[in-house]
């Protein structure tokens, strides 16, 4: 069955959200895609908490766009069990998964290009968590 892949963006990220979903599509992911659904402006916390939600209850991975990234990974490591983590180059996209086993990858449609952005997308999704001495650092979290 393909990986469900949940998505989720404020007005910042919609643009970048909505590409990433074809691109998620194209490769024969599946996508929950809890908005936004429009450009108007809305607030990134209500959209970090439902796909934090989600991730939570699905063991699913996450992807949250706004305008830096930052906002929405703020929200969503308000949850317990959540690391979210905002990625602008592709070797933290690969070391968050590597090390830290994010569960939600941030990224900035003000900040990347669609190019960079489809490519850190993949590199972390990828990319298997190392576990083992990694595991015990992320339960002290
Ligand atoms: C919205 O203008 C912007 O503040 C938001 O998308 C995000 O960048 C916050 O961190």
């Amino acid at each position: 069955m393909a990986e469900t892949i949940v998505l989720g963006s404020d007005h910042g990220g919609f643009k970048l959200k909505n590409a990433i979903k074809t691109h998620l599509i194209d490769l024969g992911y599946t996508v929950k895609d809890l908005g936004c659904f429009t450009e108007e402006s809305c607030d990134y916390p209500v959209i970090a908490k439902a796909v934090a939600n989600e991730v939570l209850s699905s063991q699913n991975k996450g992807i949250l766009v706004c305008g830096t990234g930052l906002g929405m990974s703020m929200a969503a490591n308000r949850f317990d069990g959540i690391r979210a983590a905002v990625c602008t180059d592709t070797f933290s996209a690969k070391m968050s998964r590597l090390h830290n086993d994010a569960n939600i990858l941030c990224l900035g449609e003000r900040v990347l290009g669609q190019g960079l952005a489809f490519e850190l997308v993949d590199i972390w999704l990828n990319t298997q968590f190392l576990a083992g001495r990694h595991k015990v650092r992320i339960d002290m979290i």
